[in-house]
C-alpha cells in the first residue's frame, strides 16, 4: 500500500469544497489516516515548493498557500501516489481533465484547489515534512 501527500488549498477551504474533496477521495477506496487543518508557516511552506525556488511564479505561489488554513492528509491506498495525481488533474485549467477535481473546481493555473505529491519518493519526503 503506498502512502501521499494530500493537501487541499486555501482556495479550497475557503469555498466550502472540503468535504467533497474528501468524499471523492474516500469513495475511491483511500484511508484518510492522518489530517490537520491549520495555517503552516512560511519557512515550512518554503520547504514544501523547494523545488520552484527562483521561478517567476514562487513568491506568488508560495503567499497564496499562506492566505488561508489548508487541509494536510496522509492518503494511503494501492498505487495512491499516481491514482490521486490522475484523480487531481493538470495544473493548467486548459489541460485539466473534465471529472478530475481540478478539472472540476479550478479555473486558475495560481489557485488549483489541491496538491498531490509527484512520486513515491516526494510523497516520503512531504509526508516526513508535514506530518513530523
Ligand atoms: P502542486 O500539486 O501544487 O505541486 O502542483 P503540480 O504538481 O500540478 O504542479 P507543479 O509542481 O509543477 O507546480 C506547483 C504549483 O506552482 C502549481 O500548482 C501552480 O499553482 C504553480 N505553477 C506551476 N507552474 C506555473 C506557471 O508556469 N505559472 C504560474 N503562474 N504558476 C505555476
Ligand atoms: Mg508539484
Amino acid at each position: 500500500m503506498e502512502r501521499t501527500f494530500i493537501m487541499i488549498k486555501p482556495d479550497g477551504i475557503q469555498r466550502g469544497i472540503m468535504g467533497e474533496i474528501i468524499s471523492k477521495i474516500e469513495k475511491k477506496g483511500f484511508k484518510i489516516i492522518q489530517a490537520k487543518l491549520f495555517e503552516p508557516s512560511r519557512a515550512l511552506v518554503e520547504e514544501h515548493y523547494e523545488e520552484h525556488k527562483g521561478k517567476t511564479f514562487f513568491n506568488e505561489l508560495i503567499n497564496y498557500i499562506l492566505s488561508g488554513p489548508v487541509m494536510a492528509m496522509e492518503v494511503k491506498g494501492e498505487f495512491a501516489v499516481e491514482v490521486m495525481r490522475n484523480m487531481i488533474g493538470d495544473k493548467d485549467p486548459k489541460l485539466a481533465a473534465s471529472g478530475t477535481i481540478r478539472g472540476e473546481f479550478a479555473n486558475s493555473m495560481n489557485t488549483n484547489v489541491i496538491h498531490g505529491s509527484d512520486s513515491i519518493e516526494s510523497a516520503h519526503l512531504e509526508l516526513d515534512l508535514w506530518f513530523k
